[in-house]
């Protein structure tokens, strides 16, 4: 363990703990914008700067390892005031209109602005213009918002292996984009929009549906496999506009594509809400009850005339493993079938 002051606190962390973790198991805040706790440090945008003694200028925190000793400073009003000035510059390159982006109310950059108080801005000077829209089906890039931190490309690349955009050109023309500038083509998994702390990464699905003002935030498991990842839902007017994920749970906040963007189907009109029955070619809506009733008395039958084998049993992954086994040996004792598979492989 390393012993260490922060902010006059005594803090002991094991060793290798950078001085950002270290002040935060204090419940010390520090701003950050590049940092994510998942994923390598990166030390790009600044904000975590923080001052020790005997060393001439600010370090980065997130990417300073905590030393017996050391005395931290977090907050000082030189300090503040490179903050604020990293934030103005950040700010002299951004279209600043959080009237209508999607991420308003929950943007880490819009956060910083109001707490630093900048409604007019220093620096005027040349701006990034992209013209150029993305025609993927789920992610909206809007990279005139990208204030270059770097947590989509990492995201991608260490949590979700497929590497699919990265840090293009340098200096002032530097961008984040897929290869050779092409539309996106990836997982969608939506790991970099859940990443993203500005309005550059969004769901075109979500677009003008609502944002933080009358949303009804449902925690609730995913339908679509017995991973059960969790999911939260948003929901306006009683229509879910939006999904989003949970870091304190099982999937530690990470969705795949059908978790994310997945969920158009639940007010979709064509959704079947009431078993049917095939009859002379032709579906007709029944109850469950009918249907159960149905199931198990031509089971037998089929069983009688044509023998076990003659019956299959398809379960399916958006079953829970416990449903699965019931299925399964439900098929072999009862029915008597080996004759037993899944969605997943059809
Ligand atoms: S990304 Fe943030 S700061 Fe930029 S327009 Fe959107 S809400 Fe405002
Ligand atoms: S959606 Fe997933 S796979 Fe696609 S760029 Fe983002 S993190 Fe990578
Ligand atoms: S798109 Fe978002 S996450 Fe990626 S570098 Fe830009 S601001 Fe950061
Ligand atoms: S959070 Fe440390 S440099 Fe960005």
């Amino acid at each position: 363990m390393v012993n260490l002051t922060i902010d006059g606190i005594t803090v002991s962390v094991p060793e290798g703990t950078t001085i950002l973790d270290a002040a935060r198991s204090a419940d010390i805040s520090v701003p950050t914008l590049c940092h994510h706790p998942k994923l390598t440090p990166f030390g790009g945008c600044r904000l975590c700067i923080v001052n020790i003694k005997g060393v001439p200028r600010p370090v980065t925190s997130c990417t300073t390892p905590a030393e017996d000793g050391m005395e931290v400073t977090t907050r000082s009003s030189t300090l503040e005031r490179l903050r604020r000035t990293l934030v103005e510059l950040l700010l002299s390159d951004h279209p600043n209109d959080c009237m209508v982006c999607e991420q308003a109310g929950n943007c880490t950059l819009q956060e910083l602005a109001y707490f630093y108080g900048i409604r007019e801005n220093r620096f005027a000077g040349e701006r990034r213009v992209y013209t150029k829209t993305d025609n993927n089906p789920f992610l909206e890039r809007d990279m005139e918002k990208c204030i270059l931190c770097g947590k989509c490309v990492r995201v991608c690349d260490e949590i979700q292996g497929v590497g699919a955009v990265d840090f293009t050109y340098r200096g002032f023309s530097a961008k984040i984009c897929p290869p050779f500038e092409k539309d996106l083509e990836c997982e969608f998994c939506g790991q970099c929009v859940t990443v993203c702390p500005t309005g550059a990464l969004t769901g075109k699905m979500w677009r003008q549906k609502g944002r933080q003002q009358g949303i009804r935030k449902v925690h609730t498991v995913c339908p679509y496999c017995g991973c059960g990842c969790n999911l939260t839902l948003h929901v306006r007017d009683n229509e879910v506009i939006r999904v989003s994920s949970r870091e304190d749970t099982i999937n530690e906040g990470w969705l795949c594509p059908k978790g994310s963007f997945g969920y158009g189907f639940i007010a979709n009109s064509d959704r079947l809400t009431k078993p049917l029955i095939r009859e002379k070619g032709k579906l007709r809506e029944t109850t469950w009850e009918k249907a159960l009733e149905y199931i198990a008395s031509n089971s037998l039958k089929i069983k009688e005339n044509y023998g076990p084998d003659a019956i299959g049993g398809l379960a399916s992954a958006r079953c829970s493993n416990e449903e699965n086994y019931v299925f399964q040996k439900f098929m072999r004792a009862v029915i008597g079938t080996n004759n037993v598979d899944h969605c997943a492989r059809l």
